[in-house]
């Protein structure tokens, strides 16, 4: 297994575990938790990003615009986000899910890309649990 694949799946975890976290607070999504969770994803997402466009950059790959836009794209949501979900239990239930959604096609369909030719899927097994998030 290569090192980008294991920091990737590693990452995935540490992802899906701060999401399911943040899904139990969206009852009440002003506590100080809730909102140091929506900045520990943030952070993760930010330092996530950085590390995938090394790969890209060292690989010249042909969809790294592609790429790149996405994470551009979801990075300026959650920030432009985060704030109205600490004010916000629906908001905060809607970035969850976008958050869930988003993070497991991307991770399927572009994130492993970064990892050929060991292309096996890197959503393995995650499952989101976390409460009130119905
Ligand atoms: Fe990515």
């Amino acid at each position: 297994m290569n090192t980008d694949r294991t920091f990737l799946e590693e990452g995935n975890r540490v992802f899906f575990e701060l999401l399911n976290r943040l899904g139990g607070f969206c009852d009440n999504p002003s506590t100080p938790e809730a909102r140091q969770l929506l900045s520990d994803i943030r952070a993760f997402l930010f330092e996530r990003f950085e590390y995938e466009k090394k790969i890209m950059i060292s690989r010249n790959s042909e969809d790294t615009w592609l790429h790149h836009e996405q994470h551009e794209l979801m990075f300026n949501t959650l920030s432009w986000s985060i704030e109205m979900a600490q004010r916000d239990e629906m908001v905060c239930r809607s970035l969850y899910h976008y958050l869930d959604d988003w993070f497991r096609f991307h991770t399927e369909n572009l994130d492993r890309t970064l990892c050929e030719p060991d292309s096996e899927s890197l959503v393995f097994g995650l499952h989101s649990t976390g409460s009130g998030t119905s």
